[in-house]
Parts: structure tokens; C-alpha cells; sequence
């Protein structure tokens, strides 16, 4: 049926930190369902339900109304199997980035999440027959390799041959990753690294572990062959930060030096996203944004297609270029010569 609808809706599940809920694209909701309440995973799935049918009248819920994820097609009907998962029941990370929107708790064991325990939900949605090939499932937490149930869940994945994306931030390699890199289903993991030299990175993580997370790149790469474009490096642009032509230069050298093919860009979604109103994007991000995809075609590097960050970039979602002049001076300074 042709209606404006979007994947989550039609059936996602997001085990979220504090309960279910179905979409963690925008930051305004929906509101979780905490796992402690009685059938909490059937109460979540009947909301989705009932979005859909109001959906179909064109009924659309505040929230869901400035999405870019939100598209007028023929949708098909619901048939019990999931979309996606989005799996980041916990928060613990062995990094501190300043910009972390889930305010990680920093911690270097790994452990349990204290919150919910996804392996049961997961068993069970594999006993129904929910889970197959067209299932995509995406870790991100806190810090997936952290996490003490995570190879239990790459391999309980693993065998529906669902497909999953890892987002971690690379300081500890993990064995269960390349694993996952090398099925047959196009897997990946995506590495935050921000940045292409020690200092910078120090400055957004807060940890001195750039060398680390080199090193676990080229163990991905080379334990995964023909596969390694599976490997991606991501670049949140920060104002004063690394939005200056020499950061994105190192970071370029950087996956060429690692033989990285796929790399993504993103902006602070931080304000972005919680606060529709007055978001405000500097020039200097903008133009690190465009450098940056330029800088991806000189070396061949495919960029993964980021929409939330395009729609904040070109304006489509919030009214961002809003930026008094002394400050665009400064952010020019800075992307030209990265002057701080
Ligand atoms: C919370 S992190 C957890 C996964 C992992 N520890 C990592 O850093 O990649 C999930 C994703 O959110 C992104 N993220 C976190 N804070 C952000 C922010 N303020 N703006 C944009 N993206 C952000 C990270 O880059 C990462 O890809
Ligand atoms: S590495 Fe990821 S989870 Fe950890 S602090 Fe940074 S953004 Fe947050």
C-alpha cells in the first residue's frame, strides 16, 4: 500500500538502555518501555502496530514528521519479521570522548549489562523464526567489545545469517568481529576515530589510545582479505576540533596507510537532534564536510551514506547557519590553517 511510512516503524526493535523501543532516530522519543514491566516486548511491538495503521490514514506522529527516514512509497505489509535490531542495552566504554551522546560510564573490564540481558530476547525471536538474512542488527552502547555477551550474540547471529554492523570505537580488538567480517552477508564494523593524529585524538577521547586502535584496524584488514572494504573508519566534525584541512589530510593518509576503503563523515548530533530549534552549525563544519568527501574521491575511498548528517548539513531539517561573524572569522581561520 502506498503511504508515508519507515523501516523502523514497519519492524524494528530497539533494546535500548533502559527498555524497548522501536526507533532511536530522533532523540525526542519514543518513550521505552522498561523491561521490568509485564509483557514490555508485546506492549512495544502493539505501539509499532498501531502506528502503522494510523500511518496508513496518514496520521503521523509529531516526532516522526522532520525525519529523513520517514518516505511516501508502497510499503509492504507487516509480516512478523524484523527489520532491525538495534542492540545497546548498555553504556560502559573504555573511551571518554567528550562528545559521547550516551554519556558512557568509562570503565576498562569487560562485563555484563547491568541493565537487560539481550541474549534471551534474541534466542527467542530465533525459536519464532523472526530473524533471517534481511534482518540487520546494529551494536552500539557503550562500547560493543566491552560487552561480556557479545560474542555469544555474533555467534547466535551468525548462524541466522543476519546482518550486522558493529560501531566500536577500536581500542580492543575482537576475535568475534572478524568472525562476523568474514561471513557471507556483508558485514561491517564501523571504528569512531574523529580524527588522524595522536593529539587530536586525545583531545575528543580522552584516552591515549590511538596507537591501539591503528592496530586494531590493520588486524581487521588483514585478517579479512577480499572483505576488507567491510572495515570503516568514521570522522564525527567537531568546530575547532578537526574541522581543519591538515586533521582530515591525516586521516586520509591514515586509511591509505591501513588500506581502509570505506569511511564515513558525521557532525554533533548532540544539539542537533534534541534541540530542533537552535542548532547551529559552523561554517568551518560545513566546509570540513564537503573537503572531506572531496579528500574521499582523490584517494578512492567510498563514503557511506550518513542522511541525518546530510539533512543537518544542507539545511533540510533545522535552520543551523544562523552564526555570528567574529565566530564564522574563527572557524574559517581554523578549517584553513587549524588555528585554535
Ligand atoms: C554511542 S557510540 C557507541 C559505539 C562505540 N563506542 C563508538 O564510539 O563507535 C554509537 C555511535 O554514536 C556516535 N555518536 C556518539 N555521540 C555522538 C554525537 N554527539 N554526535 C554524532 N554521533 C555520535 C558514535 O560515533 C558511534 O558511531
Ligand atoms: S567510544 Fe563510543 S561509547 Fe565510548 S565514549 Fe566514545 S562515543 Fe561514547
Amino acid at each position: 500500500m502506498q503511504y508515508k511510512c519507515c523501516n523502523h516503524i514497519l519492524g524494528s526493535i530497539d533494546l535500548s538502555f533502559n527498555g524497548f523501543k522501536y526507533c532511536n532516530e530522533v532523540w525526542e522519543g519514543p518513550e521505552f518501555i522498561p523491561y521490568n514491566e509485564e509483557n514490555a516486548f508485546f506492549k512495544n511491538e502493539k505501539r509499532r502496530l498501531d502506528i502503522i495503521d494510523n500511518m496508513k490514514k496518514g496520521i503521523i506522529p509529531e516526532r516522526c514528521k522532520q525525519c529523513p527516514m520517514l518516505e511516501e512509497k508502497d510499503w509492504k505489509e507487516f509480516d512478523g519479521k524484523i527489520y532491525k535490531i538495534t542492540i545497546f542495552n548498555w553504556k560502559h566504554c573504555n573511551a571518554a570522548c567528550f562528545y559521547c551522546s550516551v554519556h558512557s560510564e568509562y570503565s576498562n573490564e569487560i562485563k555484563k549489562s547491568s541493565d537487560y540481558d539481550a541474549l534471551p530476547i534474541i534466542n527467542n525471536l530465533i525459536n519464532e523464526g523472526r530473524l533471517n538474512s534481511d534482518t540487520f542488527i546494529a551494536f552500539m552502547g557503550g562500547e560493543p567489545t566491552m560487552l561480556e555477551e557479545f560474542p555469544e550474540l555474533v555467534r547466535l547471529l551468525l548462524l541466522k545469517n543476519c546482518r550486522m554492523e558493529v560501531l566500536s570505537n577500536g581500542i580492543r580488538f575482537e576475535r568475534a568481529i572478524v568472525d562476523m567480517l568474514n561471513a557471507d552477508n556483508n558485514n561491517s564494523v564501523c571504528i569512531s576515530v574523529d580524527c588522524g593524529s595522536r593529539e587530536t585524538y586525545k583531545r575528543i577521547k580522552k584516552v591515549d589510545k590511538f596507537e591501539d586502535v591503528k592496530s586494531t584496524i590493520k588486524k581487521y584488514i588483514d585478517k579479512t582479505g577480499n572483505k576488507s572494504n567491510r572495515v570503516k573508519l568514521k570522522y564525527i566534525i567537531f568546530p575547532n576540533i578537526n574541522d581543519n584541512k591538515k586533521e582530515i589530510d591525516n586521516f586520509f593518509a591514515l586509511c591509505n596507510e591501513l588500506g581502509v576503503k570505506t569511511a564515513a563523515r558525521a557532525v554533533n548530533h548532540l544539539e542537533s537532534k534534541m534541540n530542533t530549534k537552535n542548532q547551529a552549525i559552523e561554517k568551518s563544519v560545513i566546509k570540513s564536510y564537503e573537503y572531506f568527501a572531496s579528500q574521499a574521491l582523490k584517494y578512492g575511498i567510498t563514503l557511506q551514506p550518513e542522511p541525518w548528517a546530510d539533512a543537518i548539513i544542507e539545511n533540510k531539517v533545522y535552520n543551523c547557519r544562523k552564526i555570528p561573524l567574529l565566530l564564522r572569522l574563527k572557524s574559517e581561520l581554523h578549517f584553513l590553517f587549524g588555528l585554535k
